[in-house]
């Protein structure tokens, strides 16, 4: 095979061309726990879960064996009229962990369809009620995928300011971001959830064309895995509910375990109306999303037959795969056997304190946890926050001074993040941050 023909062919995810052309993708061709194998045979720590939802590692057995038997059974049919015996376990085991209130599930393909199936469904319900609510407010900050849907509801400006131009109404809060706080509050200790005043004057402005609000529980993923407070959460749920907004919560990084509950709402006691869950369902063996909604939301969405504008007019071809379900159930089932995510506790506490020796380098800061999620922040000048300069590119040189030894992490803006599988031993642990730190040592 001429290696370079097909890379000239290939457009990456998430990459500008020139680091295309300049660092051609590592051929990978075998994972088990949390390495990744090169084609050449070299290992790699995988620190990122491969976006997040390698939560039990790399060809988990158990999950490889439901796959393989499903795959003689049933590889896919469409859920019109049919479900495959995999979907209705899953439906099941679903209904088992998800919040009593989420009585109603969709499935869909991925973390953004989950996200545009959440959006729609809030702002037919309330066309269904006769509201006039037909406007999305969001958490700035907020990422929640890459249709056109969910990019409308981000505001990260590099993946979605370009598009933004056809959303000119969209309202977004101020960004719970506390290494840089709106509020300009000292600490954490002083916060008072203030960013989200701005929540409370949006709403206060067009509070009664707002259908829902959408947020990530706990954690903007993509901003740089920004750690908020549970107070903000039940801030939004206080506001929203003054204000008969729905609340989408976009579990969609966060749910089954990765944030040390089974889902973010739980840290801050909270029930949302729509939850969207994806990445953590199969723990990467195919990807399925799930979108949970209120026994209230739905029956909205009943009557006659002959009323077509009661149906969800919504789906997607791989819509409950039974494949992509069997690996769902097989995971899952896992992760309840085991008591994750809380009986990995110990590891999770080791990760923490880990990270937290970072703290003593000056050119580390803002550094945040929460379960099997940690990160932090390369900053020029500790003492005012200052940014390293873009032109010195410092977290592309770190990432690929990483890669040179073994080890996988990518940067969020400034941010270096790590999302290990809830089953990684103390050793994998230290072996990744010990890496990070030589890497570390050499670029910085
Ligand atoms: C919070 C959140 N929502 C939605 C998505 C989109 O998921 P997908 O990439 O599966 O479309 C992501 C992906 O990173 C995410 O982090």
């Amino acid at each position: 095979m001429n290696l370079q023909s097909v890379y000239d062919r290939l457009w990456m995810p998430f990459t500008a061309h020139q680091d295309h052309a300049d660092y051609p993708p590592v051929v990978m061709s075998r994972g088990a726990g949390i390495y990744l194998y090169g084609a050449d045979g070299k290992r790699y720590i995988d620190a990122i879960g491969s976006w997040w939802v390698s939560a039990l590692g790399h060809c988990n057995p158990k999950t490889s064996e439901a796959v393989r038997a499903q795959l003689d059974k049933l590889e896919h049919m469409s859920m019109a009229g049919f479900i495959s015996e995999p979907t209705l376990e899953l439906a099941e085991i679903l209904g088992e962990l998800l919040p009593k209130r989420l009585t109603k599930i969709f499935f869909s393909d991925n973390g953004s369809t989950a996200v545009e199936v959440a959006l729609k469904i809030a702002l037919q319900c309330h066309a269904l009620r006769g509201s006039g609510r037909r406007e999305i407010v969001a958490l700035g900050g907020g990422y929640h995928g890459d249709t056109l849907g969910a990019v409308s509801a981000g505001s990260i400006p590099a993946f979605h300011g370009l598009f933004h131009e056809r959303f000119k109404g969209q309202r977004f809060t101020d960004e719970p971001y506390c290494f840089r706080c709106p509020a300009r509050m000292p600490s954490p200790q002083d916060c008072g959830a203030e960013c989200m005043d701005s929540l409370s004057k949006i709403l206060g402005e067009i509070g009664e064309r707002v259908a829902a609000c959408v947020f990530e529980p706990m954690v903007q993923g993509a901003a740089g895995m920004r750690v908020y407070p549970a107070k903000v959460l039940r801030k939004i749920f206080d506001i929203c509910r003054r204000h008969g907004v729905l609340t989408i919560a976009d579990e969609v990084a966060t749910g089954l375990g990765r944030t040390g509950e089974m889902f973010a709402c739980d840290h801050a006691g909270v029930t949302p109306d729509i939850m969207c869950i994806a990445k953590g369902m199969t723990g990467g063996f195919l990807p399925i999303a799930a979108t949970a909604v209120s026994g209230e939301i739905y029956e909205e969405f009943k009557g006659s037959r002959l009323s077509p504008e009661k149906t969800f007019y919504h789906g997607h071809t791989f819509t409950g795969n039974p494949l992509a379900s069997a690996a769902a159930v097989a995971h899952i089932k896992q992760l309840v056997d085991a008591g994750l995510p809380r009986s990995a506790e110990p590891v999770a506490k080791h990760f923490f304190e880990s990270i937290m020796k970072f703290d003593g380098h000056p050119n580390i800061s803002g550094i945040r946890h929460l379960g099997f999620i940690g990160a932090f922040e390369l900053v020029k000048d500790k003492l005012t926050k200052k940014k390293f300069p873009a032109e010195e590119r410092m977290p592309f040189r770190i990432t690929q001074k990483a890669l040179e030894k073994g080890l996988i992490i990518r940067p969020l803006g400034d941010t270096i993040y790590f999302t290990p599988p809830f089953n990684a031993t103390v050793e994998e642990i230290d072996m990744m941050f010990g890496l990070t730190r030589d890497v570390i040592g050499v670029v910085l």
